[in-house]
């Protein structure tokens, strides 16, 4: 058929030719950005730009590239009508004279956003029909569990039964199009077959981390109206259990008649001694939970597809937001399709190499997950990896040990695992043997120096390129990201913009775009490329307030960046207030509100702070109520409460007590401030009463506030 011989066309380009040094200035003069207003993660990628220059010549970037990059933005109905034809299978076609339809001005009507309208595919079919049928004994899917001795691998053959049958118990379940599935569910290869099958039957999967707590998961079963949820009795996790049925359990018992889930199918994955110590992982309620094993055994597994429409839902995914409740992230079948898999095989090199075996080490429960564990690597006929477990067990050697075992040759992973591994030293690493590495990849926040050279020197050896790939939730895949051997790589920068990609820089404060290089703006786009999210769930209006508010006719990311003098994107953090912790979206608003929600706490703000190992850190300004005393009692039940509201991985790291915040005369919390008392480095400084970076507190209704915070720094928090 075409389109496996002609995958991927353009990511075969000929070897790049350099273009004129003419047009790369090199960097001996850059200077940082300023740095007011942003947070550590955003200082760690300035300090390594300027730290870098030297290291590079003159050189130049893909003539190929630049070309088609150009095209993919003055025509990108040509450009991606092109790859989507070749690339895929369409039931009918889309109509080519029309791929992109769209508006980005909120002051002329609806956004709106389509892409390859008219067509009819499945995603889920161009995974598993299309290379079941190609390249049926090829590996697919390779199991690696949270203890090392589990693996297991799955062909595209018998990846094709698995996600039938588990497409035939949905259907047996009264899951039609359009119905969402809840999935919370461990990693194993359980995840993405179950994404597959609803993708099959044209269900819309909303995936939950297995991290989140029960209210987490009970505000996104009842937000997406999912009455089925796939989960499992439990997961070993490191040396920890994760009890998710208990979890599970409490969840649909807090939820409503309306909001009720039907159908819980659990799949049984703790042996018997995990049950002994976690009895309530047992309990089944008759009237819901079926044995998600044996109802897959039960049914067929031969299940014809359901042809979706292009722009007919895929997934909802929910991320935080800088306000309110999480945002119930949607994206559709094409677009989706088309990006994941061209992002894919670009980013990663993937040219259809048999011995290519692709390691992504984020769950599913996150994007990341989604474009480049299941979707991406898979669309393109590739082996993926799907990893139970953490890096550091049963020992640092973890990642290393299984890129050994497995031969892997593009490996994908967050700065955050990075920092901590590199913490173990050398050792763990150089003992194995990591020449089957070609591509180092990493994601969800900028890369700090340091460990962009231990990546590059210590796992790479120097000769893998390292990807450092920025994205969103939103954009469904990577947006700035270098392209390996295309052009030089700036340690801590993403580089480029991929094919269809138009970033802005915009000036908040004048609304203009900034022209040029050497600038320094709010990160936004200016025309939508394949795989941006369509809306949010049932909430449009929101869609329309959180990006496209701000600046009329640009698609605003959250993110500030610098394009340096030549053309490469730093991107320098959050401008709104969602902390990355650990490569984790966190929102500000929702550790608050959990904080107000003690009976105990008059007031919270939340503020991130530079940490080590997680990048940014969670640090808790409380004001108590009338006669409560601060202990470290008081403190240890407020970070367990948000842990238990939110999700372990949201549970702060400081709790200061304070007599008030920091307020302008409006009332508005000074976070800036805050944020600087809560930076570890400054501390000193401000002990000794030199309060100079705090800038102008002359705005505030009570100055004397700023004295009781830094003496605040005295207590332990
Ligand atoms: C935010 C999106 C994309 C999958 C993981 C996170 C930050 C992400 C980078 C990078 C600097 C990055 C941004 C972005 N971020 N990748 N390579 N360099 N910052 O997805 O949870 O939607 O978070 O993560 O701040 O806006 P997400």
């Amino acid at each position: 058929k075409s389109w496996a011989r002609t995958l991927s066309a353009r990511s075969t380009n000929p070897s790049p030719r350099p273009i004129s040094t003419a047009t790369l200035q090199p960097l001996t003069n850059f200077v940082p950005p300023s740095a007011a207003g942003q947070t550590g993660t955003a200082l760690m990628a300035q300090q390594l730009l300027s730290s870098r220059s030297r290291l590079l010549s003159a050189s130049a970037i893909d003539r190929s590239y630049l070309a088609d990059h150009a095209l993919s933005i003055s025509d990108p109905d040509a450009y991606w009508s092109e790859i989507a034809a070749n690339n895929y299978h369409w039931e009918k076609s889309f109509d080519a004279s029309t791929v992109l339809k769209y508006n980005f001005h909120a002051s002329k009507g609806p956004i709106h956003i389509e892409w390859f309208k008219g067509g009819k595919t499945n995603i889920s079919y161009n995974v598993v029909d299309r290379w079941a049928e190609d390249t049926p004994e090829k590996t697919a899917l390779i199991f690696e569990g949270n203890d090392p001795s589990e693996t297991a691998s799955y062909t595209f053959k018998e990846l094709k039964a698995k996600v039938f049958r588990v497409a035939n118990v949905l259907k047996a379940k009264g899951v039609k199009k359009g119905d969402r599935v809840a999935l919370y569910l461990p990693m194993t290869v359980d995840l993405p077959i179950s994404m597959l099958a609803c993708a099959r039957i044209g269900a819309v999967h909303s995936v939950v981390f297995g991290g989140f707590s029960s209210d987490a998961l009970a505000a996104r079963i009842k937000d997406s109206g999912s009455k089925v949820l796939i989960t499992a009795d439990g997961v070993g996790r490191g040396e920890k259990v994760i009890n998710l049925k208990s979890i599970a359990d409490t969840a649909m018992d807090s939820l409503g008649a309306e909001d009720q889930v039907e159908t819980c199918l659990v799949l049984e994955r703790l042996n018997e001694e995990q049950l002994k110590d976690n009895p309530t992982a047992s309990h089944r309620d008759p009237s819901r939970d079926v044995d998600f094993a044996a109802a897959c055994a039960a049914v067929s597994d031969d299940c014809p597809v359901t042809w979706m429409d292009a722009e007919d839902p895929l997934f909802i995914l929910y991320t935080s937001g800088s306000t309110g409740t999480p945002k119930g992230v949607l994206h559709t079948t094409g677009g989706y399709m088309v990006y994941s898999g061209e992002t894919f095989r670009n980013v990663f090199d993937y040219k259809g190499a048999p011995s290519d075996i692709f390691w992504c080490t984020a769950d599913c429960g996150w994007i990341t997950g989604h474009s480049y564990l299941a979707y991406g690597p898979l669309l393109s006929g590739c082996t993926s990896i799907v990893f139970e477990g953490v890096p550091n067990y049963p020992d640092a050697s973890r990642f290393w040990s299984t890129v050994e075992r497995h031969k892997v040759t593009q490996f994908y992973t967050a700065p955050t695992a990075l920092r901590a591994l590199m913490r173990e030293g050398d050792e763990p690493v150089k003992k194995h043997d990591l020449s089957s590495l070609r591509i180092l990849g990493t994601v969800g926040e900028p890369i700090n120096p340091a460990a962009w050279d231990w990546y590059n020197e210590i796992v790479g050896k120097g000769n893998c390129p390292i990807v450092d790939t920025w994205w969103q939730t939103e954009t469904g895949g990577h947006m700035l990201t270098p392209l390996p051997n295309k052009w030089p790589l700036k340690p801590g920068s993403a580089t480029l913009p991929f094919y269809g990609v138009a970033p802005a820089l915009i000036d908040p404060s004048s609304e203009e775009e900034l022209e040029g290089n050497d600038v320094h703006g709010h990160l936004c786009m200016k025309q939508p490329w394949p795989g941006m999210a369509r809306s949010l769930w049932n909430n449009h209006e929101r869609f329309e307030e959180v990006y496209f508010s701000q600046f009329d006719g640009y698609y605003c990311t959250g993110d500030g960046a610098q394009r340096d003098e030549d053309g490469y994107f730093w991107v320098t953090g959050r401008v709104d207030d969602v902390l990355i912790v650990s490569g984790h979206n966190i929102g500000t608003a929702e550790v608050e509100s959990s904080f107000v929600g003690h009976g105990d706490v008059a007031e919270a703000a939340v503020v991130g702070f530079p940490h080590e190992v997680k990048g940014e850190a969670i640090y808790c300004y409380v004001t108590l109520n009338q006669g409560v005393e601060g202990s470290e009692d008081l403190r240890w039940e407020l970070k367990k409460k948000v842990a238990e509201e939110l999700g372990a991985f949201c549970r702060p790291d400081v709790v200061h007590f304070t007599p008030a915040l920091p307020k302008t005369r409006s009332g508005k919390i000074m976070r800036r401030i805050l944020r600087k008392i809560a930076d570890p480095s400054e501390t000193d400084k401000l002990l000794a009463g030199d309060l100079e970076c705090l800038g102008d507190i002359s705005t505030l209704a009570d100055e004397a506030i700023v004295h009781d915070l830094v003496e605040g720094l005295r207590e332990p928090c």
